[in-house]
């Protein structure tokens, strides 16, 4: 089964807890995100007459079978319900949208308990704790979590320890190429400036790896790229994920970023400091002077030119407010568009070089109209992928092994719309 319908469940519980919650019950974004909570309730239940997510052990697991996606995309909110002493929700079909409303209230702490008996449910935990299926999650998904955590409590305003960061971004250290671009496509829209960063800092490492910096370097670099955007991290997500056009207030508060993380990084206590604080300040200046802040005539540090790439490739294959993502492909080209002028030359050749014609981790139609995610290949080596559709649009409950060199691509598909991640096939690559 694919993930998709539980994590579309989790998405809108997720945003309608996060409108309760700043915007109050009775306003317009907050019914809006229950509407599509309740629909979101009724295609998860097309599973089942009741369907079961259990929480344990930080993981999220739907009937017996742990969900190593949904782990780490929700792994915020599946933290905060347990420490709520939630550990398992039971929604029943056509269940009522006031019980949904209540869910949200709960988990968002806008209201007290969920009545009992009601069409949602909570702790009931029918499954048994030796009935749950306990496939381990893989390191790189337990390093993105812990990644995660550390910007969320950062963002909660707890102190920076850059000895803990360096600890923690080490567990990238060693990852395939292939398996990390796949892992930094996952995304979370409510929490996109803590996604983005993990999702920078994998991409950086790889570019890193790719020009062969040793274990030192990468470890700084990592640090320097999960804090890269701390700035935006202080100033608090609800305050820039507004929607519509930013003011020029909002505006002048957007390029003082840099400046801000780069000040609470050389701040902070540990190892590490010059090289994330250079990272955090240069991260959006260019090679030809322009960008922000102006640098006064020096080029940036070589390793805020690596994050400076992952960051534009990041941003360009999001989907944002004011428009849809974009492909790996499409990225590729606008990189290579601003080779010299924006980015570092020998990056840039690094970075397509590294992703090949089909980079791990985007997803192709190829001529039998059956659709495949890339989870191999690039510097140099020939591209693998698995058939994640058939040719009639079915999700494979089995991904199946297909030979890139065999096959004509006839278009690209963006994850959002085929509804298949391609970090959900991390552990079948991994094996
Ligand atoms: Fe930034």
């Amino acid at each position: 089964m694919s993930e998709l319908p539980v994590r579309s469940f989790l998405q809108a519980l997720q945003s309608a807890g996060e409108r309760l919650k700043s915007h109050g019950p009775a306003s317009q974004p907050a019914r809006d995100a229950l509407v599509a909570l309740a629909q979101a309730a009724q295609v998860l239940t097309t599973a089942g007459p009741e369907v079961v997510l259990t929480l344990s052990d930080g993981a999220l697991y739907f009937g017996p079978k742990m969900l190593p996606h949904a782990t780490v995309e929700f792994n915020g909110m599946i933290g905060g319900m347990s420490r709520m002493g939630i550990d398992s929700v039971t929604v029943t079909r056509d269940a009522h949208p006031g019980d949904l409303a209540d869910l949200a209230g709960v988990i968002s702490g806008t209201s007290g308990d969920l009545p009992v008996g009601g069409t949602v449910r909570l702790n009931e935990r029918p499954i048994a704790e030796s009935d749950l299926d306990r496939s381990p999650v893989s390191g790189l998904r337990k390093t993105y979590s812990a990644s995660l955590d550390t910007l969320r409590d950062l963002g909660a305003g707890g102190r920076l320890d850059m000895g803990q960061v360096i600890g923690i971004v080490e567990g990238f250290i060693g990852s395939s190429a292939a398996s990390s671009l796949m892992m930094a496509t996952v995304r979370n829209y409510d929490e996109t400036t803590y996604y983005h960063s993990v999702n920078v800092c994998l991409l950086s490492m790889t570019i890193g790896n790719g020009i062969g910096l040793g274990d030192d370097d990468l470890r700084h670099l990592a640090a320097g790229a999960l804090l890269h955007d701390l700035g935006r991290v202080l100033l608090g997500e609800a305050a820039l994920s507004k929607k519509g056009s930013l003011t020029s207030e909002d505006w002048a508060q957007v390029r003082l970023h840099p400046q801000e993380g780069a000040q609470a990084i050389l701040a902070a206590s540990g190892p590490g400091q010059e090289i994330a604080a250079a990272i955090a300040l240069e991260h959006h200046a260019r090679m030809d002077g322009d960008g922000y802040p102006d640098l006064m005539g020096r080029t940036p540090h070589p390793f805020s030119r690596i994050v400076a790439i992952a960051d534009a490739y990041d941003a360009i294959t999001s989907r944002r407010p004011h428009r849809p993502a974009r492909t790996p492909l499409e990225a590729m080209r606008i990189l290579g568009e601003g080779t010299g002028t924006a980015f570092d030359p020998a990056v840039v050749t690094a970075f397509l070089h590294l992703m090949g014609e089909y980079p791990p981790g985007s997803m192709f139609r190829i001529e039998s109209g059956e659709v495949v995610v890339v989870t191999g290949g690039g510097q140099g080596a020939p591209p693998s992928g698995l058939i994640v559709r058939d040719r009639e649009g079915r999700t494979l409950a089995e991904p199946q092994p297909v030979d890139l060199d065999n096959q004509k691509m006839v278009g690209v598909v963006l994850p959002e719309d085929a509804g298949i991640d391609p970090a959900e096939l991390l552990e079948a690559v991994e094996g």
